[in-house]
């Protein structure tokens, strides 16, 4: 996990909790309507991964109890993690890329209706992403994954060699002398693991990627709908496939890449293209980088001219986040993937409390007003939603009333406290558990385990019908509120 050089220290500092009269005053929560999106309040929860979905990608009992637990603290939306709208295995990632994983979504829908008392909209993000490999050893990776090249055979000079014999001299070299006979590719595929981009287009499947994404992301935001699904939230954030097309370092030539223009092509495509399956009644919106954090990565004056174009294309909503790439990704274990969130732009992402002079708290925030207010300017309304380090009534209120953005996100607060926002509208925040950014969540994460917060996970491990984590040692839901 990156961390700051300067290495300094914060303390979450939620402030002066509201009176429940003050709360009902506040702009936090107060409704918000715009086009398709009608929200009770302005308190959001956005997409997390916990983790618990069947090997097959299906619904499972545990994903249930975690949506139903966090609906109980009436957020005004509740967004379902990255949901994978292709039909293969991946793992205990969600998805939707089938008829067949409806039944599970709709009983994930009810029990978020039920749960909130109908008042939490319950959006769900859909992603595509591309193929990652483990890091291999370099034993197997040089004997079995490399492709061995003309370029390979002169740099060796083994020209009247056998495969076999080349690969043998390449298993003697050091790695200072892999540099000079391998790219710069084949050097990740070898220190860090294979990972497909969507600039590989000598690729037929990834050649083929404006002409497929469009419908599969329309028939997932369809099965949404008809799931009861409030709406859908297309994820062109961080290391996936759609953020790469808008990543400034897209330089496809095929019309898909290079200009801003060129990069935000597909991700229009795949809006219209849901937009004609939903109609114009169903919430749809995006979530994207308001900076890419990498080297060469896009803008805040990039994330304005797409914020813009998505507005006028009618979105309903545009929540932004930052970084969180592969680009500049810690190198993995052998046997691991590499995972976007261990490099400096991951730390944008999601930072922690150790941090530097800026601190880990609204990191987001000028860049989010930047984009905010030049999409206003453009004569666009769009609800934009903020995110990164909330933690307490003032700053959620200042974020609405600076203009920052019209919409809290919370996310590692939320898994901290479901009820978080519950206690603030009701005049009880100081019963509210404060996130400590320690960002044990995120290590979880990382591993692939059932994501918990570190708050509550070993209390009241012996309450009735408790559900515990594969290895029995942590809860796997936030203790209720004990009104
Ligand atoms: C365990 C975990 C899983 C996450 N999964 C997703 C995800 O599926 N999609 C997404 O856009 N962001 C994901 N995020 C990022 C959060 O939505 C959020 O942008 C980030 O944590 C910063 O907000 P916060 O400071 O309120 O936590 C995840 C974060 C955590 C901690
Ligand atoms: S484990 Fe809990 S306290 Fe720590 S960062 Fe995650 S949500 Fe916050």
């Amino acid at each position: 996990m990156y961390r700051p050089p300067q290495r300094i220290k914060y303390k979450p500092d939620p402030g002066e909790p509201p009176t429940a009269a003050e709360a009902k005053a506040a702009r936090l929560f107060s409704p918000i309507s715009y086009q398709n999106l009608q929200l009770e309040q302005r308190t959001w929860v956005p997409a997390m991964v916990p983790w618990r979905a069947s090997e097959d990608g299906f619904v499972t009992d545990d994903i249930l109890d975690w949506y139903e637990r966090m609906a109980r603290g009436q957020p005004g939306a509740l967004v379902v993690e990255a949901t994978g709208i292709r039909d293969v295995p991946s793992g205990p990632l969600l998805r939707m890329g089938h008829d067949r994983y409806i039944p599970g979504l709709k009983d994930l829908a009810d029990v978020v209706r039920h749960a909130s008392s109908g008042r939490t909209r319950l959006l769900i993000q859909i992603i595509d992403f591309l193929s990652i490999r483990r890091r291999p050893s370099p034993e197997k990776y040089l004997q079995k994954f490399l492709g061995i090249t003309p370029e390979h055979v002169r740099l060796l000079r083994a020209e009247g060699c056998t495969e076999s014999e080349i690969r043998q001299k390449l298993a003697a070299l050091s790695l200072e002398e892999l540099r000079e006979i391998l790219t710069e590719r084949e050097l990740e595929g070898l220190t860090h693991g294979y990972r497909e981009r969507v600039t590989d287009t000598q690729l037929e499947h990834i050649r083929n990627l404006p002409a497929v994404l469009p419908d599969l992301f329309a028939a997932a935001a369809g099965r949404a709908q008809q799931a009861g699904m409030d709406g859908v939230e297309l994820h062109y954030a961080h290391a996936y496939t759609m953020a790469s097309f808008l990543s400034a370092l897209n330089q496809r030539d095929d019309g898909y890449g290079g200009s801003r223009e060129e990069r935000i092509r597909l991700p229009l495509e795949v809006y219209r293209r849901v937009r004609d399956v939903v109609g114009d009644s169903y919430t749809v919106g995006c979530r994207y980088l308001s900076e890419e954090c990498i080297e060469g990565g896009s803008t805040v004056e990039d994330a304005v001219f797409f914020g813009v174009e998505f507005a006028r294309a009618g979105m309903d909503f545009l929540s932004l986040s930052r970084g969180g790439k592969f680009e500049d990704a810690a190198q993995p274990k052998p046997g691991w993937s590499a995972y976007p969130y261990t490099g400096r732009s991951g730390y944008e992402c999601m930072p922690s409390y150790i941090s530097d002079q800026q601190g880990p708290f609204g990191r987001n925030f000028k860049p989010t007003t930047d984009i905010r207010s030049a999409i206003r300017q453009a004569g666009f309304e769009v609800p934009v939603v903020a995110a990164g380090g909330i933690h307490g009534f003032e700053q959620a209120e200042a974020v609405l009333c600076d203009g920052i953005a019209d919409i809290v996100g919370a996310a590692r607060q939320s898994l901290a406290d479901p009820d978080w926002f519950l206690k603030l509208r009701l005049g009880r925040g100081d019963e509210v558990n404060v996130c400590e950014y320690t960002n044990s969540c995120e290590g979880l994460d990382q591993k692939h385990k059932q994501v918990t917060c570190k708050l509550w996970d070993r209390k009241c491990l012996d309450e009735a019908g408790v559900r515990l984590s594969r290895d029995g040692r942590r809860r796997l839901t936030a203790p209720a509120w004990d009104k």
